[in-house]
């Protein structure tokens, strides 16, 4: 059977698209959103540290669990430990799935709107006004919003029914360098703005006095948005893994190049706020005011907001497939059915869902629910609750059922990586300090105690 099962091709493929999942929205959109809402350098170190003591250590699980099985997200809970109702770990990510993509696909719809927009020469202004008007004019037209969701979700589910190696390997593979490069010349003249000091000293130099317990619970939760884990996605990916691929190596360096990304598009991103006397609260729209507003006075600056926004839309589509491919891999390996037509079921629960999320700057907006709407209900119950309680699940599954023994095997590709010392650490980590140190974010965050 793992035969003839698709898989990823080469080391790079395996990096491409491991990289090309965890960089996305994330990193561009959310990453610099939160951090200039809570504060800045505080907020950036939580982050961090969640990062390292959790978010590294759940990411070589996932991949150990998904390639010890080559399974789908279900299917390689219950193929390690038969029987005992692991499995639900998966069907739970089954719902992040789909409660992510309903606001992601909106988002990314948003970003290639905006493609649109800056082609037809629509956002050369540095007039703040103005700028957060064009936003707010495309967020509330109920057709706009709809019409770019389902066109995203459309390219997603066209791409998967491609396959592993030549649907998202192959997209990729090409897409992860070219937004490297970009996001770094961005910075270059982010920096190079008047003013720009202001804003690295907000991303640099920390108050710890915004730092509250539901701040922290908000880091947790982007530390597993980022590192795309806590929902199956990394056991999917896992299970294509190549045998002879160094896990806790390609966790260390997806995680390394994906804080990269984020930093570059902080530095990309905050100076210009600044200098041009935007407010770093501005939340969910803060990328697309100020973006506009770094290219409006740059010579070429038309041509590079094009493709700061081709890019930004890549670098969503990447995250996307990795998202959608975990219902498409479970429908189709669970029931039998061809990828085109997995495909096509997941997306089109996801838009039914997502329209909801599209709407809510619109028809939606007042439907509230614990007083969010659906669009930030969406993005709060996945990222800061089913996120780090799949974490908890997937640490307690490898620390007290699945075992040391099969732990130290697969991490060391079965005794032929000389990394057993690493590995017994990181068998600590996952399986005391990652769940406990969630649990009691988890329930800190939400008030609990
Ligand atoms: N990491 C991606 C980003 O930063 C989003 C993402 C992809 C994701 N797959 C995921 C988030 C799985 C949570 C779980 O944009």
């Amino acid at each position: 059977m793992s035969s003839n099962r698709d898989g990823f091709s080469s080391t790079f493929g395996v990096l491409a698209a491991t990289l090309g999942s965890a960089v996305g929205l994330g990193n561009i959109w959310k990453f610099p959103y939160l951090t200039g809402s809570n504060g800045g350098a505080g907020f950036l170190l939580v982050y961090l540290l969640a990062t390292l003591l959790v978010g590294l250590p759940v990411m070589i699980a996932e991949i150990a669990i998904g390639r010890a099985a080559r399974g789908d997200a279900v299917s390689a809970f219950e193929r390690l430990r038969p029987g005992r109702g692991w499995g639900m770990i998966g069907v739970m990510g089954l719902l992040a799935a789909l409660l992510i993509m309903a606001f992601y696909s909106e988002v990314a719809g948003w970003v290639f709107a905006y493609v649109a927009k800056a082609a037809a020469g629509g956002l050369l202004s540095s007039d703040p006004k103005l700028l957060s008007d064009a936003f707010g004019a495309l967020v509330a037209d109920p057709v706009s919003a709809l019409m770019w969701q389902w066109v995203v979700l459309a390219l997603v589910g066209g791409i998967l029914s491609f396959g592993v190696s030549r649907g998202i390997e192959a997209v990729t593979k090409r897409l992860m360098p070219i937004l490297f490069l970009l996001l770094v010349l961005i910075c270059v003249r982010g920096l190079t703005l008047p003013g720009a000091s202001a804003g690295l000293a907000f991303l640099f130099s920390p108050d710890f006095s915004k730092i509250t317990p539901a701040v922290v619970l908000v880091a947790v939760g982007l530390a597993f948005f980022k590192l795309s884990i806590g929902m199956g996605t990394m056991v999917t990916y896992g299970s294509y893994f190549r045998a002879d691929q160094n896990i806790p190596m390609t966790a260390t360096r997806v995680m390394l190049a994906d804080l990269t990304v984020s930093m570059l598009a902080g530095i990309a991103i905050f100076p210009a706020v600044f200098a041009f006397g935007f407010k770093p609260e501005a939340g969910p729209s803060l990328v697309f005011i100020t973006i506009p507003a770094v290219f409006a006075g740059m010579p070429g600056g038309a041509f590079f907001m094009v493709a700061f926004f081709v890019l930004t839309a890549f670098a969503a589509l990447g995250a996307m497939l990795s998202i959608v491919e975990v219902p498409v891999a479970v429908i189709a390996e669970r029931f039998g059915l061809k990828r085109w037509q997995a495909a096509l079921i997941s997306v089109g629960v996801i838009g039914a869902v997502g329209s909801l999320a599209a709407l809510s700057g619109s028809l939606t907006a007042d439907w509230k629910l614990f007083g969010l709407n659906p669009f930030d209900l969406f993005d709060f119950v996945s990222s800061n609750l089913l996120l780090p309680a799949g974490g908890i699940l997937i640490a307690l599954f490898v620390g007290h059922s699945w075992g040391r023994g099969a732990w130290l095997r697969e991490l060391s590709n079965d005794g032929a990586l000389a990394n057993q010392a690493l590995a017994g650490a990181l068998f600590v980590l996952v399986r005391w300090v990652s769940p406990v140190l969630i649990a009691l974010v988890m329930l800190k965050g939400l008030g609990a105690f």
